[in-house]
């Protein structure tokens, strides 16, 4: 026979039931969840996403859904998705994203307007002049920024502009327009969203060395001449086997004290396969190690992974013999890198 007291457990969970179907897929209302442990930090904890899966993996959107406050399109954004023919907008697969994102409570992170990879052929394989160049630049940078204006918080303007010894890198835009096109591109995309944080973003450039050195210098002069530009992000795709850069804070510091805000936006920490339990704790290691960095700075404002289970990460593709690179399995359990994540968030409350 049912006790008083059982009944009333059966009607609050047949509650919370309905609330919970009514409500949008759930919010971070889970206090477990990486995006509550954030809460309060001041720093968003980001994922990329990869839109295939988020359409057809109910497992993996859901946890998109309940641990990220912010997320990043993988490869919608890119140019050769973007605009796969001149003038031709694809914006489906990013707006799919940008409802996702609002209605689970998340900002959107854009990624990217100018870089060297994922260009269209037509671009690529095109003679044009310079002149024509800067004009299909500028066209491309307002026409996306402006369709995403008020939805996208902050955009990677420029990606992975300089090499690691601190030279410009060699690309069709330096080619052709000079190493003025970067300040162009923030320009541009200032006049199409004033509201929009504007970063420049790379990877190898989360310590301070050579690379960071002529972002630091960069910024400092693009500042000084009135440029609109508002971050630096670093990529933070990290290797095991590479060991971990020591001077992050003191380089997201130094940033810090230009004035603009910095970003951790790729985090990976990848290793030789196969996983043992030692690479997983020095893994572990590696995601906090970043996140600490951020929450130690003043300006330091998200913290996003390059994908959030093994499942759908790019990096079995792109590094031989190596994965196993994000916080979740591809069974979706939580690694120690998770774990890891989740406590040094709570630490900073
Ligand atoms: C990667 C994606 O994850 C892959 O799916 C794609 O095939 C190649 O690009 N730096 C960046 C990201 O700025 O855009 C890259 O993303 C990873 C390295």
């Amino acid at each position: 026979m049912a006790t008083r007291r059982n009944v009333l457990a059966v009607v609050a969970l047949a509650l919370a039931t309905a609330v919970s179907s009514a409500a949008p897929a759930v919010a971070g209302s889970d206090n477990d969840t990486l995006r509550a442990a954030a809460r309060g930090s001041g720093v968003r904890i980001g994922t990329a996403v990869d839109m295939t899966a988020l359409a057809d993996d109910a497992e993996y959107r859901a946890l998109v859904a309940a641990q990220f406050d912010s997320v990043t399109a993988e490869n919608v954004m890119k140019w050769e998705s973007i605009e796969p023919q001149q003038g031709q907008y694809n914006w489906a697969p990013a707006d799919r994203l940008v409802d996702f994102a609002k209605a689970n409570g998340q900002v959107v992170r854009g990624h990217t307007l100018v870089w060297h990879n994922q260009n269209p052929s037509w671009l690529t394989e095109a003679a044009f002049t310079p002149e024509q160049l800067r004009q299909i630049l500028r066209d491309h940078i307002k026409t996306q920024v402006r369709h995403f204006r008020g939805k996208v918080y902050q955009w990677d303007v420029v990606n992975e502009v300089f090499n690691d010894d601190g030279t410009l890198r060699d690309t069709i835009w330096l080619r052709n327009l000079g190493p003025g096109y970067i300040a162009d591109a923030f320009r541009w995309a200032h006049e199409a969203d004033p509201k929009a944080k504007l970063y420049l973003n790379d990877y190898n450039n989360e310590g301070v060395n050579a690379k960071s050195d002529a972002y630091y210098a960069l910024t400092k002069q693009l500042r000084s001449q009135g440029v609109p530009i508002h971050g630096y992000g670093m990529q933070g795709h990290l290797g095991v086997q590479y060991g971990f850069p020591g001077s992050v804070f003191d380089n997201v510091r130094r940033f810090d004290a230009l004035g603009v805000q910095t970003a951790f936006t790729e985090v990976d920490v990848r290793m030789i396969l196969p996983v043992d339990a030692t690479k997983e704790q020095a893994q572990a290691y590696g995601f906090s190690t970043l996140l600490q960095a951020c929450l130690l700075a003043r300006h330091c404002v998200s913290y996003t992974v390059w994908g959030f289970t093994d499942k759908y990460s790019w990096v079995p593709g792109w590094f031989d013999g190596q994965g196993a690179a994000t916080p979740y399995t591809e069974a979706f359990q939580p690694k120690p890198a998770r774990e890891a994540l989740f406590h040094t968030f709570q630490l900073a409350r």
